[in-house]
């Protein structure tokens, strides 16, 4: 191969790279300013494959010294899910009518910081969930009590064996939506809330 074929060959492959580049962030941003919780779903499974590969981006989730306190138990048994609706009286409903729950329980001891580990995969499972064009809500559990005042957490803990040194952190429920919600507007961001270089308080004109 002669030398102006490999310029121009790098040209291309450069080219390339660049375009990926702008796709991928593009795609990215969609992805952020469309998530929106969904609420309501079909009735239709979700797909094995699509479940899969859910599950892998968890898996792939940022923890602090690597130490992957958390644990996923996918949850798609009808009778389950009615069960796990049942965990508030208020806020958990959606759950019972939602074909898959990913329920995310971490091991505390295995870190001081796993609130923050299992909360990151939950985001992580949403937005790889909208990538694949299924619908998602966070359902807290942590820090919630049943409609007689026992722990969410110890109620699902029960239901689906949990041992006790793991903490239930949130259910995230998925499937494909039923409802449609509105992208997030830019022009209507709380742009209020960023600061740079220092602390300013809103100048009031
Ligand atoms: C930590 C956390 C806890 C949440 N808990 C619940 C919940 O228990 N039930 C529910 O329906 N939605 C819950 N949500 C979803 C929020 O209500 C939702 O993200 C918020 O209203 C903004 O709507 P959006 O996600 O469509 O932008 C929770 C979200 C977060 C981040």
């Amino acid at each position: 191969m002669q030398t102006s074929d490999l310029l121009v060959l790098s040209l291309f492959s450069l080219l390339f790279d660049l375009c990926s580049l702008f796709y991928y962030n593009m795609q990215f941003y969609e992805l952020l300013k469309t998530r929106r919780s969904i609420r309501k779903y079909q009735p239709k499974k979700v797909e094995k494959d699509i479940v899969d590969k859910i599950l892998s981006a968890a898996l792939m989730s940022p923890a602090s010294k690597r130490s992957n306190p958390w644990e996923f138990i996918v949850v798609q048994d009808k009778v389950l899910m009615k069960k796990l609706a049942e965990s508030r009286p208020h806020g958990s409903q959606l759950l019972a009518e939602s074909p898959l729950g990913i329920v995310i329980v971490a091991d505390t001891t295995k870190s001081d910081v796993w609130i923050e580990d299992a909360s990151i995969a939950a985001t992580i499972i949403q937005l790889q969930a909208h990538e694949s064009g299924l619908g998602s809500c966070w359902v807290q559990v942590r820090e919630r009590f049943t409609h007689n005042q026992k722990s969410a957490e110890e109620y699902i803990r029960e239901i689906l064996n949990i041992p006790t040194k793991y903490a239930v952190l949130c259910i995230i429920s998925i499937g494909y939506a039923a409802e449609t919600k509105l992208p997030f507007e830019e022009e209507k961001l709380e742009t209020t809330k960023i600061h740079f270089e220092k602390y300013q308080k809103l100048k009031i004109v």
